[in-house]
């Protein structure tokens, strides 16, 4: 897809990935949460607000088709690492296409510290992740307890929820801040199907 710039030239607009994660949700509805990929703009919100400064390792967790990796690559600071871990194999590997210098590992994010330990990665500074969190249930917790007990010591985890769900003082603030602090919600990204928005916090 194309749009015009301002001065009437095409520029190129990431594409989108819809087609492999539409078979996805079909597949695996509950684990995949979602018909369709985040959307460039939304994307582009969230990790406007992520801290990834300074970062020596970033994960993310629930990579699906890639719309935040591919994004999340271009704005690795000079020599960060990005590991991007994705559970459903046919989602892994349009992934691996579309970012062939990413490593990305089919595998679930409870696998992360054993992952983290086999590449013997620098310290993880930032957790980026979009996973079905409504319909989690009680593995909620035991995924934010291995993302806490991944990350370094003050380091930063953002996650995309559904805008309504993602307030400061919120049932999703409440839920991140038992294993997080300093707990607050981006702004409501509304270019996305359902709106999302951003939480972030930091491990005290
Ligand atoms: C809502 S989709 C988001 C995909 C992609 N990050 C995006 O923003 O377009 C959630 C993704 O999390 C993946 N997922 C769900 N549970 C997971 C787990 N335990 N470990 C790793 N990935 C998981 C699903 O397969 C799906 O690709």
């Amino acid at each position: 897809m194309s749009r015009m710039d301002h001065d009437g030239a095409a520029t190129a607009r990431p594409r989108r990935e819809n087609g492999p994660f539409a078979g996805e949700f079909f597949r695996h509805p509950v684990r995949s949460g979602a018909v369709t990929e985040t959307t460039t703009d939304c994307v582009n919100g969230f990790l406007d607000e992520a801290r990834l400064d300074g970062a020596r390792t970033v994960v993310e967790l629930g990579a699906g088709s890639g719309a935040i990796t591919a994004e999340l690559a271009t704005r690795l600071p000079e020599p960060a690492q990005l590991l991007a871990v994705e559970v459903s194999p046919a989602l892994t590997a349009r992934l691996r296409t579309r970012c062939p210098d990413v490593d990305v590992a089919c595998a679930s994010a409870f696998d992360l510290p054993e992952l983290v330990r086999e590449r013997d990665l620098p310290p993880v500074d930032l957790i980026v992740c979009s996973v079905p969190w409504t319909v989690m249930g009680e593995e909620r917790d035991r995924f934010l307890s291995t993302a806490r007990a991944t990350l370094s010591d003050g380091g930063a985890f953002s996650t995309l929820l559904v805008a309504h769900r993602a307030r400061d003082s919120g049932v999703a603030a409440s839920w991140v801040g038992r294993h997080f602090t300093d707990v607050r919600a981006g702004r409501v990204q509304w270019r996305n199907l359902p709106p999302l928005r951003g939480l972030h916090a930091h491990a005290g």
